[in-house]
């Protein structure tokens, strides 16, 4: 799949399958399967609390996940939170600590660079 209009029509945009995320003992997203097509639009409702929010977060790539899969446009996530694999972690780099964060991956380093 290149990415294309034609490739991707028809297709889902976004595709959940047996996510799950863990706050230490908080289990907070529980085998969550999800299918939004293209131009769909879906509303997340439940208590405060019930990991909507953790939901969005990490489809968004601002969280990482314990379990499962994500995938967008026909591409699975990169897993940040698992080892880097076939680079350098950020800490190999970066001569002082203070000045930079393995969160935020560089161009470097980034699993999503060409
Ligand atoms: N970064 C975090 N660390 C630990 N617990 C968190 C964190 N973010 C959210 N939580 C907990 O996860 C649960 C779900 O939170 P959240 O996704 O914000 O719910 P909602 O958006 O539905 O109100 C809550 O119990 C919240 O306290
Ligand atoms: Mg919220």
């Amino acid at each position: 799949m290149d990415g294309s209009p034609e490739a991707t029509a028809g297709s889902p945009l976004v595709v959940l399958d047996q996510v799950n995320k863990h706050y230490g003992d908080l289990h907070v997203l529980n085998d969550i399967n999800l299918t939004v097509d293209r131009g769909e639009v879906v509303i997340v409702i439940g208590p405060s609390g019930s990991g909507k929010s953790t939901l969005c977060r990490s489809i968004n790539r601002l969280e990482t996940i314990d379990d499962g899969t994500i995938t967008i446009d026909g591409k699975a996530l990169p897993d940040e939170g698992a080892p880097w694999r076939g680079c350098a972690p950020t800490w190999a780099w970066c001569s002082s600590p203070s000045t930079c964060s393995r969160t935020r991956p560089s161009s470097k380093t980034s699993p999503l660079a060409p």
